[in-house]
């Protein structure tokens, strides 16, 4: 059995330590809300924070997870900034099929933890791992400067 401090709560899971944490994630705990789109650490869909950082959940393996603070996309609006954040999202409308958002909220609110009025410069290099296949990127640039209280301008 691994421990966890997952969301906030020490979580024990019966899974090999070389388990990716996205399938330790989706399988073990039902936490559906992180989503696999590649596999390979190429779209971002998977992104979780780990002690606050964005990492590729399919890349991560459950040993690299122990003794550390994991939030996923079902607790980020428990933090003032990932409430801000997922507000901002609705705000703006920003998801279409919705599929990468999740993990395109998650480092956007890794991004606003670590630089709260982040210029447009920023934002693009911060975001620029997560892929949306349905183009939204002018909209979560919107919704990011709306998030840190820049207004709605894109
Ligand atoms: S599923 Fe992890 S980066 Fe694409
Ligand atoms: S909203 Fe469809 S992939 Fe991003």
């Amino acid at each position: 059995m691994t421990s966890l401090t997952l969301n906030g709560k020490v979580t024990t899971v019966a899974a090999p330590e070389d388990t990716p944490l996205l399938w330790v994630l989706r399988d073990h705990l039902g936490l559906t809300g992180t989503k696999f789109g590649c596999g390979m650490a190429l779209c971002g869909a998977c992104t979780v924070h780990l002690d606050g950082t964005p990492v590729r959940a399919c890349q991560t393996p459950l040993s690299a997870a122990k003794g550390r603070k994991i939030t996923t996309i079902e607790a980020i609006g428990a933090t003032p900034v990932g409430k801000a954040v997922q507000a901002a999202w609705m705000k703006i409308g920003v998801a279409q099929c919705g599929y990468c958002q999740s993990g395109q909220i998650m480092t956007a609110t890794a991004l606003l933890q670590a630089n709260p009025k982040p210029s447009d410069a920023e934002i693009d290099a911060a975001m620029s791992g997560n892929i949306c296949r349905c183009g939204t990127y002018t909209r979560i640039r919107t919704a990011i400067k709306t998030a840190a209280g820049q207004g709605d301008a894109a």
